[in-house]
Parts: structure tokens; C-alpha cells; sequence
């Protein structure tokens, strides 16, 4: 990825507020085209709220969300979410759905062109051909992880948020979605926001890490500048499970919090 790479997601000061809690505070970062962020934090941090906003799932309560160079408003959001894509572990597919069922629905919802042979490309990728008549709820968690980022992966998107797409999951299965995820980076140049508890999952995919708590911006930078920042100026390799600890013990102010 070229530094003069343009922005394809920029989140300025976003605030949302459920009643009197203020969830995300004034967060800011981008994403530029091509790059992988890391985007990390203890639960409660504000991360999927952040994520529900960019998706226009929740409402904002301040701030400014630009994807694609254009101001997420109700006026452009279809078209905008048209290359746009998302998938959790937490969301799964409907489960009385045969694979190749589901993925056939959501290409109809996302006005897939030619429907039949992106599921087919899909499929391969992720190698589920051989289990497409499978119904969802017969899958196993790592197969379902996959036909989960089949289904995000249907519309090309130009941008995909990944929140927590590989929790629980086995080192087996996390291993191999990071090798395709890696791919798809390398192969079809998509940004992609990255959120994991998994601190090897993201220093093996992640440039850049932006680390939030309390609803705030902590600290950003690559894994290794982090790594230098919070824990010691000489590192050679990133530490990004230790750069967490102590972030997380970390007040907003900067102060330690007790346990
Ligand atoms: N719909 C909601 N109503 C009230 N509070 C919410 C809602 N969604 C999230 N929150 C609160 O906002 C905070 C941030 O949540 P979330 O964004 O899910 O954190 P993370 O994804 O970083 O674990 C949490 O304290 C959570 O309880
Ligand atoms: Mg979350």
C-alpha cells in the first residue's frame, strides 16, 4: 500500500449517546484504500457502535463519516452500501437456509448481476462448493465463519468491516481465514477495518491499529510503533497482546486504572 493512497473510510470527532452514556466519544481514524486496520479495544470500548455507525445501522449523534469521499448521509447511502460489506461471528445466517440458498437471497438483496457466477467464485474461495447444500445450522463454527464472509464477500465490496469474524474460533480456522483474507487484500485491493480480541490474528493482517477505550482514540500507529510507544523504545518485533494490557489499564486521561 502507497502512503498517497487515498481514504476510503474517514471518521471525524464520531460521537453516539444512548440516553445519558456517551458510547463513542470523539473517535477519529481513516482507512486508506488497500489497507488493513486493526481496530482494537476492551469490550464495551465502543467498537461494534462505531462499526453500527459507519454502517448507517445506528443513528450518529455527532461527527462525520465520509466513505468513498462522500458523506454518509440517508440522501447516498444506498448507493454507497451497494460496495460496502460486513460480518461478525456474533450475526449468523439464517439457519433453516442451505448455504447456496443464502448466498442466493443476499445476492438478490445486493442487486448481484451475474448472481450464479459470483456464488460460484464465492464458494470456491472459500472452499465450500462440496458443502453448499448444507443447511446453516448444520455447519460447524469455522464452515459457518466461511459462509458468513461468503455472503460478505458477494458484492465485491470496496470496504469491509470485520467485527470479531473469527471469535471463538479455533487456531485451525483462524489461521486460514487470515491466509484468505490476506488474499482477497492482495488480490481485489479492498480496505478493510479489522476488529479481533485475537492479538496475533491482528498483527499477522493488520498495517496500522487503532486502539480505543471508553469511547476514545487511545493510541494509533503500526503494531511495532505501538509496541515501541507503550512498552519499550528498542523493540524489533510487535507485542500488541502486552500493548493492550497496558492500554487498557489506561484512563482516558493516562493515568492507571486499578483492576
Ligand atoms: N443499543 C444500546 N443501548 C444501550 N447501550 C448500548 C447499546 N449498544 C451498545 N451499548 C453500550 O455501549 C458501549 C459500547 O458497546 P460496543 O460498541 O458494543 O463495545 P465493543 O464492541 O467495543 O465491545 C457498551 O457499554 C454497551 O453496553
Ligand atoms: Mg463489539
Amino acid at each position: 500500500m502507497k502512503n498517497s493512497a487515498k481514504p476510503i473510510l474517514e471518521v471525524k470527532n464520531l460521537v453516539k449517546k444512548f440516553g445519558d452514556f456517551t458510547a463513542v466519544d470523539g473517535i477519529s481514524f481513516e482507512i486508506k484504500e488497500g489497507e488493513i486496520l486493526g481496530f482494537l479495544g476492551p469490550n464495551g470500548a465502543g467498537k461494534s457502535t462505531t462499526i453500527n455507525c459507519i454502517l448507517g445501522v445506528v443513528e450518529k449523534d455527532g461527527g462525520e463519516i465520509k466513505i468513498f469521499d462522500k458523506n454518509l448521509s440517508s440522501a447516498n447511502r444506498t448507493q454507497i452500501m451497494a460496495d460496502v460489506n460486513y460480518c461478525s461471528a456474533e450475526y449468523t445466517l439464517p439457519w433453516n437456509l442451505k448455504i447456496e440458498e443464502c448466498l442466493l437471497v443476499y445476492a438478490k438483496l445486493y442487486g448481484v448481476k451475474d448472481v450464479k457466477k459470483r456464488i460460484e467464485e464465492v464458494l470456491d474461495l472459500l472452499e465450500l462448493g462440496d458443502l453448499r447444500k448444507k443447511f446453516i445450522r448444520d455447519l460447524s463454527f469455522g464452515q459457518r465463519t466461511r459462509a458468513n464472509l461468503c455472503k460478505a464477500l458477494l458484492n465485491r465490496p470496496r470496504l469491509l468491516l470485520l467485527d470479531e469474524p473469527m471469535a471463538s474460533m479455533d487456531p485451525d480456522v483462524v489461521d486460514r481465514g487470515i491466509k484468505l483474507i490476506k488474499k482477497i487484500q492482495k488480490d481485489d485491493g479492498i480496505s478493510i477495518l479489522y476488529t479481533s480480541h485475537n492479538m496475533w490474528e491482528i498483527e499477522q493482517v493488520a498495517g496500522n491499529v487503532v486502539f480505543v477505550n471508553h469511547g476514545k482514540v487511545m493510541a494509533q500507529g503500526s503494531p511495532l510503533d505501538l509496541t515501541r510507544q507503550e512498552l519499550e523504545l528498542e523493540a524489533k518485533e510487535p507485542n500488541l497482546r502486552e500493548v493492550f494490557i497496558q492500554l487498557s489499564r489506561k484512563s482516558v486521561s493516562g493515568e492507571e486504572n486499578e483492576g
